[in-house]
């Protein structure tokens, strides 16, 4: 079942729609009953999260066999970047570590559970890049018919990437919004369950990073959570998972989440800043960061509405602050992450320069995409190569040390 967190229209799921046909807000897959909760999954040790956090995710049953091995990332303290910036607890949550090198695998793991449950024998996704490769990759491992549509224009190595798993590409001339609502209609057509950036069982699978992040820092909820922000799908599946926390009164504070925008497609930061309670479109993009470049995001309003609810914010970075934040977190940290993926330490990095962080209080980077998916991201740092010959290797390496 899902249900409209606007208006309480209750909707069944057979169909997989994904905004409300009463007020067309986004709509949110509604708890299965009745559940242990959050205790017995905290006792649980089960290996696979889907099984863990099950009491938390609106599936009947898990069919292990259709699982790449997502989830259990690492939670990793950052002492180098704790020093330089003067915090007390830094880490990265490593979502790089999935099987296709993002976070959209933990999504595209429940939609895949969903669409199996339903009976659907054909997947699709409209993507930019991370969700292309990480469905193919699923509809591969589950037997799907698995079609992906992309923007006109993808760089080949994104092509590529999803290419390798056998789904049928299809790259579509014109506007990426419309693009994204026609892929619905055709779905419904042609039995193709679309598990696009906001579909609710999608939504569901980022919950449990939450989830992790809490039981990796001993059952407590972090002070503040950075996420790079593009359609607002995984900010949205990361705060209904301190929801859940809070509903089930595990929590008593609500973390600060903090979405970041690269600035040259920012129409969440702007509405957010002007006190709009919709995005309106955004004509003019002007970034390198395309993976978080959606000029009109679908739940734009359910963004706006949760962030404001729970006390988060939402700014922009520039194109400068993410290359920055990328070349620290591998040279201080040793963690290569996409450009788009370091808008989280970019977006820390001008919010410390808004609020001070109290001794012991945490902040968590959510570092969605690894760097190896954005090679020619690569291009623009230095490289110092030193050349020597065999015979001058050890005075040359000398010289070095
Ligand atoms: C690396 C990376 N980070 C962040 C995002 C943004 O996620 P969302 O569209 O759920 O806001 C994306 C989306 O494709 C991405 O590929
Ligand atoms: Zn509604």
């Amino acid at each position: 079942m899902l249900e409209c967190p606007n208006c309480g229209k209750i909707e069944s799921a057979g169909v997989v729609p994904v905004f409300c046909p009463n007020c067309r807000a986004s709509l949110f897959a509604a708890p299965l009953s009745p559940r242990a909760g959050m205790k017995r999954a905290v006792r649980s040790k089960h290996p696979h999260p889907l099984v863990r956090y099950g009491d938390f995710l609106p599936l009947e049953g898990v069919d292990p066999s259709l699982s790449l091995g997502e989830g259990n990332t690492p939670l990793l303290e950052l002492k180098t970047l704790e020093r330089r910036f003067g915090v007390s607890l830094l880490f990265a949550k490593n979502e790089a570590q999935n099987p296709t090198g993002s976070f959209k695998d933990r999504g595209t793991a429940v939609a895949v559970q969903k669409a199996r449950l339903l009976g659907f024998h054909r997947i699709g996704t409209v993507s930019t890049g991370n969700m292309a490769a990480s469905t193919a990759a699923y509809g591969a491992r589950g037997g799907f018919e698995t079609y992906v549509l992309l923007k006109e224009g993808t760089p080949e190595a994104s092509l590529r990437a999803a290419g390798i798993y056998g789904p049928t590409l299809v790259t579509v001339r014109g506007d990426y919004g419309r693009l994204f609502h026609k892929s619905l209609d055709i779905g419904k057509e042609l039995g193709i369950y679309f598990m696009n950036s906001v579909d609710p069982f999608r939504l569901e699978g980022y919950k449990i990073t939450g989830f992790e992040i809490f039981s990796a820092l001993g059952d407590r909820p972090p002070g503040s959570v950075f996420v790079p922000l593009s359609s607002g799908g995984h900010l949205i599946g990361l705060m209904r998972a301190f929801e859940d926390l809070l509903g089930e009164g595990l929590i008593d504070d609500f973390p600060t989440f903090v979405g970041v925008q690269a600035a040259g497609c920012a129409p969440l930061a702007r509405a957010f800043e002007t006190g709009q309670n919709s995005a309106a479109r955004w004509t003019d993009v002007r970034t390198a960061a395309h993976a978080i470049s959606n000029p009109s995001p679908p739940a734009g309003d359910a963004v706006l509405r949760m962030i404001r609810r729970h006390r988060g914010m939402i700014l922009s970075v520039s194109d400068e602050d993410m290359r920055r934040a990328q070349d620290l977190l591998a040279a201080e940290e040793g963690l290569f992450c996409q450009p788009e993926s370091a808008a989280s330490l970019a977006g820390f990095v001008k919010c410390r320069k808004l609020k001070s962080f109290r001794r012991g209080e945490s902040a968590v980077l959510v570092l969605t995409g690894s760097g190896l998916k954005a090679l020619q991201s690569l291009d623009s740092f230095p490289l110092d190569i030193h050349e020597f010959t065999l015979d001058g290797l050890e005075d040359g390496f000398r010289s070095l040390t």
